[in-house]
């Protein structure tokens, strides 16, 4: 299948370039210099030049506290752009697969949340993403929207590379510990995307590692696969103030996925673990039982 990757240098983009790639889709890569997707014309030139049957949106404003002071910026590439995109696909019959996040969510959930679970975002950032969900599914009738949560991978920025760096200053780490989600490698998240490109009928879809963990519990992991020796200290949310209110409970219940009898994501531990080999931070204790990442 010919799948165009928007935003394809991106944590999401670049892996699901490289796992498309893997299971003989042709990939192409789209960047932002090469497709802005807040311009209509860079984007019908994009899908007219290279017609693919699939567009997958990995583009996105990502920066979730910076959102909140820049709502109209970040609703341009998060909300307006996407229903262009909608617009654009559906014209020219193309299945457009778009990703978006568990903070549409506004937390008060205490078992996995269901992908038609009603969303209630707490911030700038998951008020834009959801009306980017709800221009897609109105504008594109073979849609997939694809919502993940508290992804790593590629060049980040991410939490896992924040704590990597603050590992080397040898201090102990202070880390929330009262915020619930599952963590996903955008490796296996890029992967179960390639899948949608042709399974599974237009609807939104939960993907994330399997099993649930806090910041703290995500920090700790990577201390131990590292085989570093740093404390790490667990703190309530209100020590570490931030702009945007995060949900305090985002696990997000895989269950369309399963329904298509797709095996689940593998665990975020996991996945950490596969990030860490690339980044050949990986605690040498574990690198024999990784050979093939
Ligand atoms: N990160 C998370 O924890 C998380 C959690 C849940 C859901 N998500 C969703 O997952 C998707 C991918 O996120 P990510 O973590 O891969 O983000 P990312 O690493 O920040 O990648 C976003 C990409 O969008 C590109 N971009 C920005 N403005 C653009 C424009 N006008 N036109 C085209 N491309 C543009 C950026 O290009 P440059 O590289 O040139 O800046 C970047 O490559 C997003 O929809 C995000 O909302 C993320």
């Amino acid at each position: 299948v010919k799948v165009l990757v928007l935003g394809a240098s991106g944590q999401v983009g670049s892996e699901t370039v490289r796992a498309g790639g893997l299971i003989g889709h042709e990939m192409l890569a789209a960047t932002q210099e090469m497709c802005d997707i807040t311009d209509a014309g860079s984007v019908t030139a994009a899908l007219d030049a290279h017609r693919p049957q699939v567009v997958i949106n990995c583009a996105a404003w990502t920066a979730v506290d910076a959102a909140e002071d820049n709502e109209e910026a970040a609703a341009a590439l998060n909300a307006e752009a996407p229903a262009m995109l909608a617009s654009a696909c559906a014209a020219r019959h193309i299945r457009l697969c778009h990703i978006s996040t568990d903070y549409v969510f506004d937390g008060s959930a205490t078992t996995p949340i269901p992908e038609d679970a009603p969303p209630n975002p707490l911030s700038a950032y998951g008020r834009t993403k959801l009306a980017g969900e709800q221009a897609v599914r109105a504008l594109c009738p073979d849609h997939v929207i694809v919502r993940s949560s508290w992804i790593f991978g590629g060049h980040g920025p991410n939490f896992v590379l924040t704590m990597l760096r603050l590992i080397e200053d040898g201090d102990p780490l202070r880390v929330v510990a009262d915020q619930r989600g599952a963590p996903t490698w955008a490796g296996h998240l890029g992967l179960a995307l390639t899948r949608l490109v042709n399974v599974g009928p237009p609807g939104t879809y939960h993907l994330t590692g399997a099993g649930e963990t806090t910041w703290h519990g995500l920090a700790s992991a990577i201390v131990e696969d590292t085989g570093a020796s740093v404390e790490v200290v667990p703190i309530p949310t209100g020590e570490f103030p931030t702009k945007a209110i995060r949900p305090r409970y985002s696990v997000l219940a895989n269950s369309a996925w399963r329904a298509l009898g797709e095996p689940p994501l593998p665990t975020w531990r996991d996945g950490l673990q596969a990030y860490l080999h690339r980044l050949g931070r990986l605690s040498p204790a574990l690198i024999p039982s990784r050979a093939d990442d």
